[in-house]
């Protein structure tokens, strides 16, 4: 071989399919709740801000006010981890969305996917 070792093609042969699973873990399907499942008190959702609870994300932009998306980010699928502040952070690429689900910075182009949920009493389930 020209330049190129075969001990060097081997090894990049074999981090391909590792750095291919990384991706497929932070893609992963989003695993929703069965409607009715107890997702969150909805005191442990920051009035102003919102909490990433399994595959979804429960946000309360005014008091009294619930939303519920689905913790994928709309760019490539990366599983959305975090809320800091009035925002909804991807890790990925740094896609930011507001609590209602918009984009507020790209790449993503799309806003979150709604996840049904409703409240009952202090709780917030699903559907
Ligand atoms: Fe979220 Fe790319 S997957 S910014």
């Amino acid at each position: 071989m020209s330049g190129i070792s075969r001990r060097t093609v081997l090894i990049g042969a074999a981090v391909v399919p590792v750095a291919a699973c990384r991706t497929e873990q932070k893609t992963r399907a989003a695993k929703l709740p069965a409607t009715g499942q107890v997702l969150a008190a909805t005191a442990d959702i920051p009035v102003g801000s919102g909490k990433v609870v399994g595959d979804v994300v429960l946000t309360q932009p005014q008091a009294g006010v619930f939303d519920g998306f689905i913790a994928r980010c709309t760019h490539a699928g990366c599983v959305l981890t975090s809320v800091d502040g009035n925002t909804i952070v991807c890790p990925c690429h740094g896609s930011k969305f507001d609590l209602d689900g918009a984009v507020a910075r790209g790449p993503a182009t799309q806003p979150l996917v709604k996840a049904p949920i409703s409240v009952n009493g202090g709780s917030i389930v699903a559907g």
